[in-house]
């Protein structure tokens, strides 16, 4: 999942006109691609004072305290040793003292946060598992050590990134950062740390941040991809920027607020190393299908080492050698640009079940309007490299970036990974990886050329557990100066390298 389509400084920096890349938090056109992070869970004791904390994170002045980072990307070959951003949940924006003709123009989803949501039953499937985190279950809201509903509200989420091979620099701004809380009265109720695999692996040892949204006219150069550029207001508020619905989801938000400004869910998802390795195994021997990789591979749609299995299906030779520009350049059906490519309508290829199908069918035919339910997504993982039997937690921080928690994020959960009416193909199962799982465990549907087609795989467990969720609003620079009490724009743009 995450890391990402990561652009070298200076490389296509100019944006659209109209896209401010100093107004819009870094991370979110183009990822970080660093080492270390750790995400600071923060509670506002004196919103004074946490004011003023807001104001040192965008004064433009380094000396006094670390700044947020911005779009407006590092120069060439000047790698920064940090950066740093800043979320707020709506509990956070009252305890600044957000006034409430703002607070109640904020979505639903975003109020209600993702506990709420999480027991919410799904009137319009009410035998369904909603976003998958059930009550009565390890992923139930009761279990987080995040967001859950019995502990005091999450105001911020504060989160750091470094880059080098030691953790030292983590400490070091870790520490100017805890006084900064200290002197703001600031409660610091979690610091949770993620570091990146080697090759850009995540747990289950697929290799991650491949595919992420084009977005018109933004920044860098990013691989090239056979589906549409999707619109900056997909993700982006205000501004004049366009969804795919072509409206904007600032809706009645104040601009000074929201220009810039996007939602992201944060997810802690643990990740069941062992029971996945086992199922690679125990179904490659009891379905006859070669490799535990090739099993590997038709539950995520990609081959471990990253190449889809719509470009490269032979189960005898996955084809490691694909271009790095390849590997995201392919579809499950011919569309417009590429009206002769194969089409896999029946998933022979690539599973529909399959993770990154399921989660983004493409052009491939799907209820509603094809294109239109994109997620950036910034993660690391976090926990060490797998050993059998050490007992240690592992799995996944991600951030899911979206101009519309509900319509994007929640829905691709709600209907896409854990319902099975979205396409043809799915009936009776859940997604594979993240996907709730009957007690009994799920199915999974393969699709062959030969006499066994279909064949239907069983107990499939529940292999990615949620550990905390938070909903936050990413302000732009501008929104978080007018969140702070400081007008006009910073001494000098914020976080000069
Ligand atoms: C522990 C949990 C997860 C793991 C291990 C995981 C792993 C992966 C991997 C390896 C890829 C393919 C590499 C790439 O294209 O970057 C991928 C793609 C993707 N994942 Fe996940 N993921 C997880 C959770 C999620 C969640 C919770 C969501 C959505 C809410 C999600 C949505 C997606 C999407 C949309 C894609 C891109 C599909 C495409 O455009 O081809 N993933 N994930």
């Amino acid at each position: 999942m995450a890391a990402n389509t990561e652009v070298a400084a200076g490389e296509g920096e100019t944006a659209a006109p109209g896209m401010d890349l100093a107004d819009i938090q870094g991370n979110l056109l183009r990822g970080y691609g660093f080492a270390h992070a750790r995400h600071f869970a923060l509670g506002v004791t004196d919103a004074k004072r946490a004011k003023a904390f807001l104001a040192g994170l965008v004064s433009g002045d380094e000396t006094q305290s670390p700044q947020i980072s911005t779009e407006q990307h590092w120069r060439p070959n000047v790698r920064p040793h940090y950066r740093l951003n800043l979320g707020l949940t709506f509990a956070g924006l009252k305890a600044l003292g957000v006034r409430e003709g703002a607070l109640k123009d904020f979505p639903a989803a975003f109020q209600e946060g993702p506990a709420a949501r999480a027991l919410k039953v799904d009137l319009d499937f009410p035998e369904g598992v909603g976003l998958g985190d059930q009550k009565e279950e390890r992923s139930g809201p009761k279990n987080w050590i995040l967001g859950n509903p019995a502990q005091p509200d999450v105001h911020m989420l504060l989160s750091l990134y470094t880059n080098e091979h030691q953790k030292g620099p983590l400490e070091r701004f870790s520490k100017l950062l805890r006084k900064l809380f200290g002197d703001a009265k600031l409660t610091e109720m979690l610091a949770f740390d993620a570091d990146a695999l080697p090759e850009r692996r995540v747990h289950f040892g697929y290799r991650d941040g491949i595919a992420q949204p084009r977005i018109q006219g933004a920044p860098g150069r990013a691989r090239p991809d056979m589906q549409p550029e999707c619109e900056p207001g997909d993700f982006l508020l205000g501004c004049g920027y366009k969804n795919v619905y072509g409206g904007n989801y600032l809706g009645s938000l104040p601009p000074a607020l929201a220009d810039n400004g996007t939602y992201a869910a944060f997810r802690i998802l643990e990740q069941d190393v062992a029971a996945f390795e086992d199922l690679l195994v125990d179904w490659s021997k009891r379905y006859k299908l070669g490799s535990p990789e090739f099993v590997a591979a038709k539950l995520m749609g990609r081959w471990r080492h990253g190449a889809p299995l719509t470009l490269s299906p032979d189960p005898k030779s996955p084809d490691p050698k694909l271009a790095e520009h390849e590997i995201n350049n392919f579809d499950y059906a011919p569309a417009e640009g590429h009206t002769t490519f194969f089409d896999d309508a029946h998933g022979r290829r690539c599973p529909i079940g399959a993770h990154i199908r399921r989660l983004n069918p493409r052009s491939s035919l799907v209820m509603g309007r094809p294109h239109s339910r994109r997620l950036i997504r910034r993660g690391m993982p976090y926990g060490p490299p797998f050993e059998k039997g050490d007992g240690k937690e592992r799995g996944l921080v991600g951030m899911f970036i979206c101009g519309d928690l509900e319509l994007q994020y929640e829905f691709i959960l709600r209907v896409w990974a854990n319902m099975d009416l979205a396409t043809h193909g799915l009936r009776g199962t859940r997604e594979p990886i993240l996907g709730c799982q009957p007690e009994d465990g799920g199915e999974f549907v393969l699709r062959t050329s030969d006499a066994r087609d279909p064949i239907v795989m069983i107990n499939l467990p529940r292999l990615v557990q949620t550990r905390g969720s938070v909903y936050c609003f990413v302000p732009g620079i501008g929104g978080l100066r007018q969140l702070a009490g400081i007008a006009g724009p910073p001494g000098g743009s914020a976080a000069k390298p």
